[in-house]
């Protein structure tokens, strides 16, 4: 108890004011705390004992919190006054309404991967989903429920040794509802379509605290949402998911190291590989990244790129081989099974991307085709920025191709997620937590990259995947530009969050109509 002296002294204070006189009805004491300072130990002693037990409640101060506040990107950090870790589903609701009732702020974390600026506006309490993390094979076999806690390493991990998939993100330390409320984007979208496609049923704790099931005959107009927009709506306590026989039991993969002179050949290939969205659906995922290494030069980024296709070597050797004939400087590849190739394309919860703690200047870009041109002048411009600033040399201009069928020959008006002619995801990610005077310069160049990337397919408009968007773009960017998508969208926040509590990741509801400048 001794860490939580300065604010028991504060909370003690609060107290002494609440329990004097008779009790008053609820609506009488509305705000008991200010939100400069909440007292976590009156939080601890009023919602500890309406809470499960095994249910954590804890501030600044304590032991834990460094870890369970840790975020990938310190680019938008909450401020976070007090970490709720509920041990039970049952427990939200309470949370949610506890909070309501004094006024508190509410922000939900999973793993922390968020990387938009929004969050940087929230004070309160965190509703840290770290504990529910349990996963449950239905006795049918053909689908599971998964607690909202779960992350792409352990759904993987638990389904392949009973013998089954199911849609993920494709870097396992990510949660499964961060990326699926917005699409979700993983190794198994062209054969299933995304993860938020694959949202059967979800348990709900909505604004007001009532929890609710939604599927497509409960709250269909929320499962519409959610599937897209879902950040915006409730916190998912549950969900079920269909879940597969796993199929090959090996993979194969094929990592290449390019020079840049190869660049023009490597994206004419790719081109032609995917086929303006007909790549085959083994060919799960593929992508690659213009960055530096000092192993292969010192002074250019080179082209990597990885391949992973479900399925034998021969198979995926013969639609490689317009790449194997390019020359790489290195390349490695072998068959693993699906379980290992996250860690083989630099995804896996190890992995070179997902180490926490770093500042992220990101952008983001939806792409039809590769433009050769634009590519060009984005890989050209490296040389200039880092010729400019040395310490730019974290930058990773990352462009992913997946296997897009499942995602394709879906109805784009049954859900919120807009972008299904985007079969490329592009993303700019330079890391300045060493040299954060530099911060405007990165701002500057991550927004030209977009622009970049944008101006090479003048026939369509920018689309930001809301998971990738750094919250700078305008709402249609995130959400759709079609108008009906938006208009049905702020309907239903009217409808079920008319005080806009989940604004904190990429709102469809904001304050102004201003672009934010970070
Ligand atoms: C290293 C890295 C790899 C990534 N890989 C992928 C990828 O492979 N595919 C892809 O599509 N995207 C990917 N993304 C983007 C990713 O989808 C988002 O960053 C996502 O928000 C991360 O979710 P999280 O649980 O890790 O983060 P958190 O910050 O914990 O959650 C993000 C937001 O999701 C909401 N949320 C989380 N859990 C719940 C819940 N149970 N109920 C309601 N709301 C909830 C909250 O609004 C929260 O602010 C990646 C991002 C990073 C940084
Ligand atoms: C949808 O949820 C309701 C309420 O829990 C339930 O009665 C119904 O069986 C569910 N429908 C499906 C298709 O699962
Ligand atoms: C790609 O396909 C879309 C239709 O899905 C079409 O509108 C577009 O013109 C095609 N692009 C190219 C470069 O062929
Ligand atoms: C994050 O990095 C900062 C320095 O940049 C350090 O002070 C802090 O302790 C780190 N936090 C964690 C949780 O590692
Ligand atoms: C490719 O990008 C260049 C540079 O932005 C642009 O001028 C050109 O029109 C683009 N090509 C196509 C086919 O869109
Ligand atoms: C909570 O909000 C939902 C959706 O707006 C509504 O149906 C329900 O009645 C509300 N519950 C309470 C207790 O007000
Ligand atoms: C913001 O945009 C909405 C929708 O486009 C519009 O109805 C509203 O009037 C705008 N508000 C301001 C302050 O411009």
């Amino acid at each position: 108890m001794k860490s939580f002296t300065r604010v028991a002294t504060c909370g003690l204070a609060l107290l002494q004011a609440l329990v004097t006189g008779t009790p008053l009805p609820h609506y009488f004491e509305h705000v008991p705390f200010t939100r400069r300072d909440l007292p976590v130990v009156q939080i601890q002693k009023e919602l500890g004992h309406q809470i499960s037990k095994g249910s954590l409640i804890f501030g600044p101060e304590h032991r834990r919190y460094a870890s369970a506040t840790e975020r990938w990107s310190t680019f938008a950090v909450p401020k976070i006054q007090v970490v709720v870790q509920p041990a039970k589903e049952s427990d939200v609701s309470k949370i949610v309404k506890y909070c309501n009732r004094n006024s508190i702020e509410f922000y939900v974390v999973n793993r922390g991967h968020s990387i938009t600026s929004g969050s940087a506006d929230f004070n309160g309490m965190q509703i840290d989903m770290a504990s529910l993390t349990g996963i449950t094979i239905n006795r049918h076999k053909k689908s599971g429920w998964f607690q909202g806690g779960v992350y792409g390493d352990i759904v993987i991990n638990y389904l392949w040794n009973h013998g089954y998939v199911t849609t993920t993100g494709s870097c396992t330390c990510v949660g499964l509802l961060g990326p699926g409320l917005g699409g979700g984007h993983g190794r198994f979208e062209g054969r299933y379509g995304m993860v938020s496609d694959n949202l059967l049923q979800l348990n709900v704790v909505l604004a007001n605290g009532s929890a609710i099931t939604v599927n497509e005959t409960s709250y269909p107009d929320l499962l519409w949402a959610m599937r897209g927009a879902g950040h915006n709506f409730g916190i998912v306590t549950s969900f079920e998911a269909p879940i597969h026989p796993r199929g090959a039991p090996l993979w194969h993969y094929h990592n290449y190291f390019w020079t840049q002179d190869k660049l023009e050949t490597v994206f004419e290939e790719l081109n032609k590989f995917h086929n303006n969205g007909s790549t085959p659906v083994e060919m799960a995922l593929n992508f690659g990244i213009f960055r530096f290494d000092t192993t292969i030069s010192e002074t250019e980024a080179i082209i990597w790129w990885t391949f992973a296709y479900q399925g034998s070597e021969e198979e995926a050797e013969k639609l490689l081989e317009p790449f194997n004939k390019i020359g790489a400087v290195r390349e490695d590849s072998g068959d693993v099974p699906y379980p290992e190739i996250p860690d083989i394309q630099g995804t896996g919860i190890g992995g070179w991307l997902c180490p926490g703690n770093r500042t992220h200047i990101t952008s983001t870009a939806g792409l039809q085709v590769y433009n050769v041109t634009a590519e060009r002048q984005i890989y050209d411009r490296i040389g200039h920025w880092v010729t400019k600033h040395p310490e730019f040399t974290t930058v990773s201009v990352v462009h992913e191709g997946y296997s897009t069928e499942g995602v394709t020959n879906k109805n784009p008006a049954d859900s919120a997620y807009p972008f299904r002619d985007d079969h490329h995801l592009m993303f700019f990610d330079v890391m300045v937590e060493r040299f954060p005077h530099l911060k405007d310069e990165a701002r500057a160049w991550a927004t030209e990259t977009m622009d970049l990337w944008n101006s090479g397919q003048p026939q369509r408009l920018p689309n930001a995947y809301v998971n990738y968007a750094n919250g700078l773009e305008p709402v249609e960017w995130q959400y759709g530009h079609e108008p009906w998508r938006l208009e049905r969208l702020r309907k239903l926040k009217a409808k079920y969050d008319p005080q806009n509590h989940f604004r904190y990741y990429n709102p469809i509801i904001r304050n102004d109509n201003t672009t934010r400048t970070y």
